[in-house]
């Protein structure tokens, strides 16, 4: 099959969580399993600070955007053996950050990205390029399968391609004005209850959801919560209505980047069969942070957005608790201002066990992985979640709520688990993660017993391979909908 991965981020290109991870990891074991697989992005700073052997393509792209003729230079790389297609255009993309700063998201959010989607469109016939299939990931690119359904109904050139939209994160919706429609290119015929109409504004989450052929999101856990009021966030009944073509399929680890028997960002490699080299990445983590180098004292590890959606309401009330108990609390993060003050405060107020580390830090944050030996994710909601798939690879136990892919990926004892890989809270309260916290204090306690549990956490697979025959299926299907 040809299949093209649409998306507002990839790694190593461009990242701000875990969607960079997925974007990059599923199309590599597609095309080990023989597909003509190639992504697409905009060409940010960010990217091309990166360097990435990135060359200017002869094609430019067009889309009209705010009833201009708006142009911009194709690019091309590639991941491996697969191409990488960028679409630059300045005035957009050329921008300190992805989506905005601590302050808010950039307020043309809906031009840069109309015009990234309306472009890839262009580039494809330009290119004459027709997947099989379209993937397009998250609000950034909600546009293709509507204009694919709409406005090119018509056009035989994409008449054969089948749609698929994956929800990483319904919590962002591309929730605009509706004076933005005209921004964006389109007429008022879009704005009606069956297609872009929310409330008066404009949902472009909403318009995949009705157009694409297939629609997945990233746990099953998550597929059941968004179909709720608690989860839905307002589009539970528009997913309801495509309840027969909305699929759960757990997201992978891409295993050959993160795996600490060659991670070359790691003071000692190590492996679930050789694990002495862990007790080396703790020492190290503790002195690069000025920690006490205490091989008894367990270390708590957080790698996060800074977001509600990851517990920092909870984790701001047990600040106390944490600076008072025998542990040490490594954090690394970046995002909310809100948060970004609590840490701050922290920070300032130096207690000796606590370390703070603010920004988005690719080489820390393998270390805090190696280094931990609990991997806090009291989030929310979580669609999947990667960190603590990293945290089970790296020999972190992981502590999460019980929510989304967490659920589907860690296992308490408690809860009757008979292969337990971590531990697990239902109650969205500060008590609840408190008792859990206590729970693994204790448990750190008994060597062997601990021992025992990481080792088992290491030894399990969220590698990418059984997902991608999943999606493969998925794609399958798509496709036999459009006669082929
Ligand atoms: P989300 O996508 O919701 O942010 P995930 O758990 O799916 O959460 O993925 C987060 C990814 O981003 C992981 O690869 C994690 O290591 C990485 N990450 C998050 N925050 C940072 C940071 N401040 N510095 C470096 N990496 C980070
Ligand atoms: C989103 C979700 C996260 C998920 C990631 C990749 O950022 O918040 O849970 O793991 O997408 O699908």
């Amino acid at each position: 099959m040809k299949i093209l991965f649409v998306a507002s981020e990839v790694t190593p290109f461009a990242k701000t969580g875990g969607l960079a991870d997925v974007t990059a990891a599923l199309p590599k074991t597609l095309k080990k399993l023989g597909h003509d697989v190639r992504i697409i992005l905009p060409f940010y700073s960010e990217v091309e600070r990166g360097g990435h052997g990135i060359r200017k393509g002869r094609k430019s792209v067009e889309a009209v955007i705010d009833g201009v003729m708006k142009k911009g230079l194709f690019r091309h790389t590639s991941l491996g053996d697969i191409p990488v297609y960028l679409i630059e255009n300045k005035e957009y993309f050329s921008r300190d950050n992805l989506y905005g700063t601590a302050a808010g998201e950039y307020p043309d959010n809906h031009r840069r990205f109309a015009f990234f989607c309306r472009g890839v469109l262009d580039l494809l016939k330009k290119m004459d390029f027709r997947p099989d299939i379209i993937h397009c990931h998250d609000w950034q690119t909600a546009l293709i399968p509507l204009l694919l359904r709409r406005e090119k109904g018509e056009d035989l050139f994409f008449s054969k391609t089948g749609v698929m939209f994956t929800i990483h994160n319904l919590a962002y919706q591309g929730l605009f004005a509706k004076e933005t429609l005209a921004e964006m290119g389109l007429d008022s015929s879009y704005f009606t209850i069956d297609c872009l109409e929310y409330y008066g504004k404009v949902n472009l989450m909403k318009g995949a959801i009705l157009s694409a052929d297939l629609i997945t999101t990233v746990s099953e856990t998550y597929c059941r919560e968004i179909q709720t009021p608690e989860l839905g966030n307002g589009l539970e009944g528009v997913l309801g209505v495509r309840n027969a073509d909305l699929h759960g399929v757990l997201n992978g680890l891409d295993y050959d980047l993160w795996d600490p028997a060659t991670d070359r960002g790691l003071y000692k490699n190590y492996s679930a069969t050789a694990p002495a080299g862990k007790a080396v990445n703790k020492k190290g983590l503790q002195k690069l942070l000025g920690l006490e180098p205490a091989a008894d004292v367990p270390v708590i590890g957080i790698v996060s957005r800074l977001t509600a959606q990851k517990g920092f309401d909870l984790l701001a009330e047990l600040m106390p608790k944490f600076v008072r108990s025998r542990l040490q609390l490594v954090i690394l993060g970046t995002g909310d201002e809100k948060y970004l003050k609590l840490l701050q405060d922290i920070k300032a107020r130096g207690a000796g066990n606590i370390s703070v580390n603010i920004g988005f830090h690719p080489e820390l944050a393998p270390k805090i992985y190696a280094g931990s030996d609990i991997f806090l994710m009291p989030s929310h909601y979580e669609p999947c979640g990667l960190g603590q798939m990293i945290a089970l690879r790296y020999g972190a136990v992981p502590l999460v709520r019980k929510t989304g892919g967490l659920a589907d990926t860690v296992f308490d004892e408690q809860d009757g688990a008979t292969e337990p890989n971590g531990f697990s809270f239902e109650d969205y309260t500060p008590e609840a993660l408190w008792e859990t916290v206590s729970r693994s204090l204790q448990a750190f306690d008994d060597k062997g017993a601990w021992k025992k549990l990481m080792k088992r956490g290491m030894s399990c697979d969220f590698s990418w391979d059984a997902s991608a025959r999943k999606y493969e299926e998925l794609y399958r299907l798509a496709l036999a909908r459009k006669g082929r």
